[in-house]
């Protein structure tokens, strides 16, 4: 059986805000919930499972597991908690050691061209041969990873592989595909499970479009 690599997620599903419990704080900033926190849970833990089934049978298996900040937090935190869990066919658990890269690209809803990094080379140095797991929210036009994957390659990992938990079908974007993908969701911003708009919605468990009141509630 071919089994896609990703949900998909189309706006003919979306749920309505009274059918789950939503921070009466953000009632009116967000349009509809696109996928609800419950079903983000078990792609996680599925998500999990794909990453360890290809996990190398070494005798000491190891990833370092480097979250992608500020919205790949929640989904790191979580995806950590199932890896912590699981172990190679042959019964082995795998060491994992937890890093995190501050990067920053967006202004308001819009993707700018240039990516800022937190990091310094130093901190860097730490990846040089080891086995790399980058933990993403989102891929918009796969601008940031690229980014990302270039300087990290400076570095010489000994392997990386990048799970996304979602990735935006955009006509903006530049081809590339994480190895690891829970949703693809339509070209509309989103926020919540840790995404933002200008740094509001990380508290909301649920993956929701933000409406035109919340953008402009929250504009810079
Ligand atoms: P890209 O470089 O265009 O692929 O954008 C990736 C980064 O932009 C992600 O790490 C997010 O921080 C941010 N981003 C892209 N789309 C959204 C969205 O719909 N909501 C919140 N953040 C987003």
């Amino acid at each position: 059986m071919n089994v896609a690599k990703w949900i998909d997620v189309t706006t003919e599903k979306l749920y309505s805000l009274d059918h789950f419990v939503v921070p009466q704080h953000y009632e009116r900033d967000i349009e509809s919930i696109l996928i609800p926190h419950g079903i983000i849970m078990d792609r996680v833990e599925k998500l999990a499972r794909q990453i360890v089934a290809d996990i190398p049978d070494v005798e000491e298996p190891s990833l370092v597991v480097c979250c992608v900040l500020k919205g790949g937090h929640q989904f790191f935190a979580d995806l950590v908690n199932q890896l912590k869990k699981l172990q190679t066919s042959s019964g082995r658990s795998i060491q994992l050691s937890l890093e995190f890269l501050k990067v920053k690209s967006y202004h308001n809803d819009t993707s700018t061209k240039e990516v800022k990094f937190s990091v310094t080379n130093n901190e860097l140095m730490y990846y040089k041969g080891k086995n790399l797991l980058i933990v993403e929210d989102i891929i918009d036009t796969g601008r940031t990873m690229e980014k990302i994957l270039e300087r990290l390659s400076e570095y010489e990992p000994a392997s990386v592989k990048v799970t996304s938990l979602l990735i935006k079908k955009t006509s903006h974007s530049n081809g590339y595909i994480p190895d690891y993908v829970g949703f693809a969701i339509p070209d509309a911003f989103v926020v919540g499970y840790a995404l933002d708009y200008n740094e509001h919605f990380r508290d909301l468990d649920h993956i929701a479009v933000i409406s035109e009141h919340g953008k402009q509630a929250y504009a810079l």
